[in-house]
């Protein structure tokens, strides 16, 4: 989720840049960059932490070009610090490049790179091996070199790159990125989102996958891969700055639902090798040290704890290690039995969160070994564990977690695997086959967001309600409490999570005629049993919303309507049922005219206990 603003044009371009990248900064970024192109010269300021640091180290007059690129970077191969800033230059200092997505293969780029060719990198980005190939391949002709870089590099990306021996054009690439041009009078604008440009014009070029753009001060030339021009309608933005950022959506999280297949893809993108082996960066944990675990506990708050519920099942299913989850904040203040045998792991957004923190610490000091989940590079969680697996999710902005959530799960997914495959605890055709139901997930997340039409006409109809159920079995019962917990803290509706097993042990006696059931029976083995759920509160007159995989015509018959999913195995159900129920809590939310966003007397990051 990093940054790009580039500028051609007159001795602006240190202003637009940097304007440019002060608009970006709802992306979020924990250090920035620039770099000018003075007459044939590279001048490059890069610097961690908020811009106002970036500028203040580029206060000298002489900092001064009529080209250049910036970024902002969000942390996810390096720590955010000022070396792993962007932009990054090549060993000869010839080429920069300024980068947004993840070099799947940098790893063999960068060993090649460095047997081959003897280059010495300065950073730990796996941004930087893009401007070293391109120096490789420079002759006179950045186009020519950028169309080879790219030819070898495996992943997601959106490229600027300007050359210390062109003081007219700046060349850039995507794929699976986002990337605009600006259109100026006499000046010529790059970026990747919107807002950034939104200052100097409106008529912009959206630039597709696989497209190279060649932007001088007269023109913005668009290819595609065979270096075939083509001709692209200009598009005029009419959104003002606030909806810009928002990419056009009404909400931060409405954005961030949205942007969950993404944010899937990226967290598996490079960590399912072409092999089907699952290659965990940041896991050190060898075979020797998985077998010599007892014991694991899973250490979380709110939403992430509900994700360490569906990742217990998923340790004990496929590396067969007894494992408890708890709360963070009930953790700290309990006994645990911990020793060098045990297995800490903590799943943290923000990595922050102060229960969290404290947890991790009892555990540290008592010998455990940590490994977290976690979304923020270089955070306190982060820092603290011996083992990190980020999620890939970029910033998440809304306070409700949504895209950070479905992130975790697969993150989840990816340890079990990795743990019952060295264990040699999960069979190969068991692990195959869960490998290619991860694959397929970014596809399926995006056929669960077609729900929401059919999900915001039930929230139509429920919306003055004061009180709903949710349930389910199995996995599905952390999914209630997921959808639970969205509802209430977006909507201020009092709603209850329970597993469907224990309604008759008590909660039942609430039900009145009308009483609003959503019911998850996403779980094939457990299928009957839900059935059975379904009939028992039918029978006392409540409402019933079942959440059923396409194809279960009996959930359907038996219950007042139903939300299909898309077809998939039983464990990765919990990743698609979430979807509709963020929709659901999103539109009653709206429609009960909430801060979304902000809601009352709640924080993103939960620093105090
Ligand atoms: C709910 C939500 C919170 C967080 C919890 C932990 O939507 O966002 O319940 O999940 O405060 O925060 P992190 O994951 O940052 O430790």
């Amino acid at each position: 989720m990093c940054g790009i603003v580039g500028y051609i044009g007159n001795e602006n371009a240190k202003e637009m840049i940097i304007t440019g990248l002060k608009s970006l900064e709802y992306r979020g970024y924990d250090s920035a960059g620039i770099v000018l192109n003075r007459g044939g010269k590279l001048l490059m300021r890069k610097e961690s932490g908020v811009i106002a640091n970036l500028e203040k180290r580029i206060t000298k007059k002489d900092f001064d070009g009529n080209l250049g690129i910036g970024h902002t970077r969000w942390a996810t191969h390096g720590a955010p610090v000022r070396e792993n800033a962007h932009p990054h230059l090549s060993c000869d200092g010839r080429i920069a490049i300024v980068h947004n997505g993840i070099i799947e293969n940098y790893m063999e780029l960068k060993e090649w790179l460095i047997k081959k060719h003897g280059i010495a990198f300065k950073s730990d980005t796996d941004s930087e091996v893009i401007a070293q190939l391109i120096c490789v391949y420079y002759k006179n002709d950045l186009v020519a070199a950028v169309r080879k870089a790219i030819a070898k590099m495996r992943g997601a990306y959106a490229v600027g790159v300007i050359s210390s021996d062109d003081i007219d054009h700046i060349v850039a690439v995507r794929k699976d990125a986002p990337l605009i041009a600006g259109i100026g009078e006499g000046c010529n604008y790059l970026a990747s989102d919107i807002p950034a440009l939104l200052k100097y014009t409106r008529d912009i070029y959206l630039i597709e996958n696989d497209e190279i753009v060649v932007i001088s001060k007269e023109d913005i030339k668009i290819f595609d891969d065979d270096m075939t021009r083509v001709k692209r309608e200009k598009m005029h933005v009419t959104w003002d700055a606030a909806a810009a950022e928002k990419g056009g959506y009404e909400h931060f999280m409405k954005k961030e639902i949205y942007e969950q297949p993404e944010a899937v893809n990226q967290t598996l993108e490079g960590r399912i090798n072409a092999k089907n082996e699952v290659k965990l960066d940041g896991i050190k944990l060898t075979k020797k040290e998985l077998d010599a675990i007892d014991r694991i506990y899973i250490i979380a708050c709110g939403t992430a704890y509900h994700a360490g519920l569906q990742g217990k099942t998923l340790i004990e299913n496929f590396a067969r290690i007894p494992t408890e989850v708890d709360l963070a904040s009930e953790f700290r203040y309990r006994a645990p039995i911990i020793d060098k045998n045990t297995l800490f792991i903590c799943i943290s957004q923000s990595g922050e969160t102060s229960d969290t923190l404290e947890a991790l610490r009892e555990a540290k000091r008592k010998g455990a070994r940590v490994l977290s989940v976690c979304n923020v590079m270089g955070s306190s969680v982060a820092r603290e564990s011996d083992d990190v697996l980020y999620t890939w999710a970029g910033p998440e902005i809304a306070v409700a977690s949504t895209k950070a959530y479905t992130t975790q799960l697969v993150c989840l997914f990816l340890l079990s695997l990795y743990m019952g495959k060295t264990k040699g605890t999960l069979p190969a055709k068991e692990y195959g086959r869960i490998v290619g139901e991860l694959k397929k997930l970014p596809a399926k997340m995006s056929e669960a967001l077609g729900t929401e039409e059919h999900v915001a006409k039930l929230a139509k109809k429920f919306f003055v309600r004061e009180q709903i159920f949710y349930i389910g079995r199995g996995s599905d019962v952390g999914t209630s409490y997921e959808a639970s917990l969205k509802l209430k803290e977006i909507s201020y509706i009092n709603s209850f999570a329970i597993a469907a097993g224990e309604l008759k042990h008590g909660p039942i006696a609430l039900i009145n005629r009308g009483t609003l059931f959503i019911v998850f029976a996403t779980q094939d083995y457990l299928y009957e049993k839900m059935l059975s759920n379904i009939q028992e509160i039918k029978a006392r007159h409540a409402y019933v919303v079942g959440i059923a995989k396409k194809g279960n015509k009996r959930v359907k018959k038996i219950s007042d309507d139903v939300v299909m999913i898309p077809q998939c195995a039983d464990e990765v159900a919990s990743i698609l049922a979430i979807v509709p129920m963020q929709l659901f809590a999103y539109h009653i939310a709206k429609l009960r005219k909430r801060d979304i966003d902000k809601p009352r007397n709640l924080a993103k990051s939960v620093t105090v206990e």
